[in-house]
């Protein structure tokens, strides 16, 4: 049985065989306003077009419609099994257009089989775009280097949840907002004694993320705006202070009470490496340099962790159920937790005395599966805009701060070695954003252990703006893939 695609399958002019671009703490607490629903209404109730209103009385939108986006002029064909179906073909604002396949099993009886939906877009989204081959990042349409230069991480976490930047009053509100809602629930501190003194950060701060839904069950309504809005700002405010617990715990040190007279990083960077017998004082070169790490982390459209935040909330399951879940995808060495075994390969070179050429054979070898952490990435295909922003504060920062780390110079010989090896060359493999930072955070004092864990918070802004976006978009589903069966065929039971 024959398949096959009839249209102009051009994305983008110069890909091969395309001709054109046809182709196709004081108090935190609101009223609960309805009960918990899931059907068109209350969706729409939450709807991106609805304005919020806020605790300061403000008026906001939720960040932008996307369904109606993509315009349908093209038409794709596809003939299989004697059938021939047309399906619609969508162009975004930038990037490769979709084959819209709604109704593909319905017209032709067949799915698709799209291992790690590598030729899959999940779902339209006005938030975040990358051309991986051109090396370009942007947040609702501004280039990365200009956010990393001009902005700051508060200011890009309103620009990706709310779709534009924001007032210098609505910041200020945001940043206040934020401060005070720092506190933990004494109860949930004592959750972290409960953990082995051995666990992992990120499980940590995943499992007190979804314990922090059971003080906040009667406000989390997915489909209610006021809660919506009120979880976000919880989780902005609370997970930098799970996070730094988590911290504490794996060293065995008191936690400390948010300093709400202080800024967001200031505040994180005190609840981490302040003691509670001496004064802790702001180090602007630490809150500058976490600043930029954590704006640069902010959102990376589609990936796994983001699509797990977007599942899990299509679901109908509330916002801190959908970001643990999304905390423990991250963690996975292929995702953000690369950051973490980038510096334990490094580690692992120079303690074993093996030369960086030597090691870069075993890689290209696949020996033991070894890879080169840090490097490549399913979209981009060039130098990760990230990355080249991240190693030119590694050194800036390790000046400033006075430290000199050989496995900084391991990094750099490294990247360059393998940015000549036609290994690398062929398969486009470039370093990425976890490559250089692991670099950073060690010179600021946090634990290999912890480097995740700051990648987790840097993205928490986009997660939240992510599912707030599905939750709003009309034409969210629960997601629901299918599957290829190739087990056994219906067989009677024998008896045992
Ligand atoms: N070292 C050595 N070879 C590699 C690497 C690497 N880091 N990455 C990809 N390759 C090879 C891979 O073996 C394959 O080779 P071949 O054609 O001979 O089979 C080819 O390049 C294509 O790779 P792939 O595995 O099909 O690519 P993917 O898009 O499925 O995987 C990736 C992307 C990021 C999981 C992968 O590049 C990787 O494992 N990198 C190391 C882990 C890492 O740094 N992850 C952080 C990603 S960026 C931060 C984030 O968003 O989380």
């Amino acid at each position: 049985m024959g398949a096959s695609f009839g249209g102009v399958i051009c994305t983008r002019p110069g890909l091969l065989g395309c001709k054109s671009t046809v182709f196709g703490q004081p108090s935190e607490r609101v009223s609960t306003v309805g009960p918990h629903s899931w059907h068109p209404r209350s969706r729409k109730a939450a709807g991106a077009s609805a304005p919020v209103v806020d605790e300061l009385g403000d008026q906001k939108s939720q960040g932008g419609a996307v369904s109606d986006a993509g315009t349908q002029n093209d038409k794709a064909t596809l003939s299989v099994g004697g059938t021939t179906a047309e399906f619609p073909v969508l162009r975004g604002t930038d990037g490769i257009p979709s084959i819209d396949i709604a109704s593909l099993t319905k017209q032709t009886g067949h799915t698709t089989l799209d291992y790690g939906f590598v030729n899959t877009a999940s779902t339209k989204s006005a938030i975040t775009y990358i051309d991986g081959d051109q090396g370009i990042l942007r947040y609702r349409g501004y280039p990365i280097e200009q956010l990393a230069k001009n902005s700051t991480y508060l200011e890009v976490a309103w620009l990706l949840i709310y779709g534009e930047l924001p007032s210098a009053s609505e910041l200020a509100s945001f940043d206040e907002r934020i401060r005070r809602h720092t506190l933990l629930h004494e109860d949930l501190k004592r959750f972290f004694s409960s953990l082995p003194p051995t666990a992992h950060p990120m499980s940590v701060l995943s499992a007190a993320t979804a314990a922090l839904s059971t003080y906040y069950e009667s406000e989390s309504d997915p489909h209610n705006p006021e809660h919506v809005e009120l979880n976000t700002v919880r989780m902005l405010a609370k997970l930098p202070v799970i996070a730094a617990y988590a911290h504490k715990k794996s060293i065995g040190q008191a936690f400390l009470y948010p300093d709400n007279s202080l800024g967001f990083v200031d505040n994180f960077l005190k609840l981490n490496f302040g003691v509670l017998s001496e004064i802790y004082e702001v180090n602007p070169v630490m809150t500058k340099a976490l600043d930029l790490l954590l704006m640069l982390h902010a959102d990376h459209e589609q990936n796994a962790s983001t699509s797990t935040v977007r599942l899990v909330g299509s679901t109908g399951a509330n916002q801190f159920a959908s970001i643990s879940a999304g905390i423990q995808a991250l963690s996975g060495p292929l995702h953000g937790g690369a950051n973490e075994a980038v510096l334990q390969m490094l580690g692992r070179i120079r303690d074993s005395g093996e030369s960086v050429e030597r090691f870069v054979e075993r890689v290209k070898n696949k020996e033991d599966g070894v890879k080169l952490m840090g490097f490549g990435h399913r979209v981009y295909k060039n130098y990760d805009p990230r990355a080249k922003l991240v190693k030119e504060a590694a050194d800036e920062v390790l000046e400033a701060l006075g430290v000199s780390d050989p496995l900084l110079d391991l990094a750099k010989e490294l990247e360059q070695i393998a940015l000549e090896d036609d290994y690398f060359k062929e398969r486009r493999l470039y370093p990425n954003v976890d490559f250089y930072t692991g670099v950073i955070y060690k010179a600021m004092g946090f634990p290999t252990r912890m480097f995740t864990v700051l990648f987790a918070i840097g993205r928490l802004p986009g997660w939240l703006a992510q599912w707030r976006e599905a939750i709003t978009d009309p034409q969210t589903k629960i997601g629901r893939p299918q599957q290829l069966y190739t087990g056994a065929a219906e067989r009677n039971y024998p008896g045992v």
